[in-house]
């Protein structure tokens, strides 16, 4: 809770901070990367800075928890922390870490907004941070403890023991622990990171949801190639690589499963809405309900270009028959009438055809234009909001924008 003299203090000066975000988060790089060349070579992922508009994810987090300690002391904001949390466990952050992002956040907010930071409010901005960084390193020690290991220790070397060509643009890698280990444990839903060695001797880490059963003795990840745009975006670095370098036998850096979208196990009934590469989370998720012999009422939903582009068809088609109340609905743009079989439509998803009812479990992931669309229908289908869960296939920023 926000100490009394610093709760009007922050609630004062929260517009100012929101209305200079960009600018401090800005200013927040630099300085930490100034000082810390390797954090961006090696920790922080260089894309996002050179595109721009994923800079704020951090900045803008601590904004949304200083705005709910001055609105709703009273509600625990740990919806808010713990995506970030377990994004943080994947990559291997440390507390000690927490002391140089705070000096470079707070010296950017006060370098940004000059004058109006007097010693007060900068007190007061240094409590908000330091409650949410203590509440974050809290979390984040528990995880690393429920997976067995000492905090940061999470990467491990894992060999490639199958590579499987998906489509044109997807490669699907088979990881397993180097002898007769089998691969830690991970929740339907989780992913990992991967960290690899670029050309230029930068490492970048990207994440990728584990797609195989939960419990087997190896893992599976399918990563889709990131291809340059005629707009100057150029080729994504670590899925390139992945596809250029990555072959049987090799070995990669991969951290151990992380991930706050897992499955819940209930008997409500569930929706499972991917599109694209989004389809990888869902397909734990379906191995793990066909291996448990779920009897769930479950509507898997997938939305793609076309049947050609619809990565692990076959497979999501065939663990939809196992299920004993599972229905398979699937929307292409172009192509759904090559297919036989009533369950394939042509366009974009409709869920009117479903009958869900306000009790379903929504699982959503795939673009954020998709997520945010069916979000909106669901909310209409009379689903509240605690029952939508996604993942974003990058920082999160959804919901702010
Ligand atoms: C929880 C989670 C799970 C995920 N699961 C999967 C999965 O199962 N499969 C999968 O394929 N992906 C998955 N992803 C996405 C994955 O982590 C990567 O983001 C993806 O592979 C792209 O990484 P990249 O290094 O190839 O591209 P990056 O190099 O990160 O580039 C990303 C985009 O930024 C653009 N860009 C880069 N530099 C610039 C610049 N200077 N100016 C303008 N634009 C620029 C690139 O053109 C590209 O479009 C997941 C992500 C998360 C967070
Ligand atoms: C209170 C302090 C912090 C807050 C509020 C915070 C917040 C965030 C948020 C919101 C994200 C994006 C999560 C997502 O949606 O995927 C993120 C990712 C990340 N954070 Fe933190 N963070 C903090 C501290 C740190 C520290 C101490 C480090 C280590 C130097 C760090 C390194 C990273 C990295 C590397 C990412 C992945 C994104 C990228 O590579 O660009 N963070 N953090």
């Amino acid at each position: 809770m926000l100490s009394a003299q610093s709760t009007p203090v922050v609630r004062a000066t929260l517009p100012a901070v929101e209305a200079s975000l960009p600018a401090i988060a800005e200013r927040f790089y630099q300085r930490l990367f100034d000082e810390h060349p390797a954090l961006l070579g090696d920790l922080f992922n260089r894309a996002n800075q050179a595109n721009g508009s994923q800079r704020e994810a951090l900045a803008s987090s601590i904004a949304a928890f200083a705005q709910l300690l001055v609105e709703h002391p009273e509600e625990r904001p740990d919806a808010i922390l713990a995506r970030i949390a377990h994004k943080h466990v994947s990559l291997g952050i440390t507390p000690d870490q927490y002391t140089i992002v705070g000096r470079h956040l707070l010296g950017a907010v006060a370098e940004t907004l000059g004058e109006a930071v007097t010693p007060q409010v900068a007190a007061a901005w240094d409590e908000v941070y330091w409650l949410m960084a203590n509440a974050l390193i809290a979390m984040e020690a528990r995880l690393y403890t429920h997976a067995g290991v000492e905090g940061g220790d999470v990467w491990r070397k894992m060999d490639i023991v199958e590579r499987r060509e998906e489509s044109a643009h997807a490669v699907s890698l088979t990881l397993r622990s180097p002898g007769q280990e089998p691969a830690p444990p991970f929740l339907p839903g989780q992913y990992v990171s991967v960290r690899v060695a670029l050309p230029d001797g930068a490492h970048q880490i990207r994440q990728y949801s584990l797609c195989s059963a939960p419990g087997s003795t190896s893992w599976r990840i399918t990563v889709k190639r990131e291809k340059a745009t005629g707009s100057g975006a150029p080729d994504g670095e670590v899925s390139s690589w992945l596809h250029a370098h990555a072959h049987t036998g090799d070995t990669l850096d991969v951290s151990l499963p992380s991930g706050d979208l897992a499955l819940h196990d209930t008997d409500t009934p569930l929706l499972l809405a991917s599109a694209g590469i989004g389809v990888t989370p869902m397909l734990s998720m379906l191995h793990h309900l066909a291996l448990s012999s779920s009897t769930r009422r479950i509507h898997v939903v997938h939305a793609d270009r076309s049947p050609a582009h619809h990565i692990h068809r076959q497979e999501q088609a065939e663990l939809v028959t196992r299920l004993k109340n599972a229905s398979l609905h699937l929307w292409y743009e172009n192509g759904a009438g090559t297919l036989t079989g009533p369950e394939a439509s042509e366009g974009t998803v409709n869920l009117d055809r479903l009958s869900l009812t306000p009790e379903t479990d929504a699982y959503l992931c795939g673009p954020l234009p998709f997520m945010r669309a069916l979000r909106s229908d669901l909310l209409d289908h009379g689903l509240s909001a605690s029952v939508i869960h996604y993942e974003v296939f990058g920082p999160d920023l959804w919901q702010s924008r």
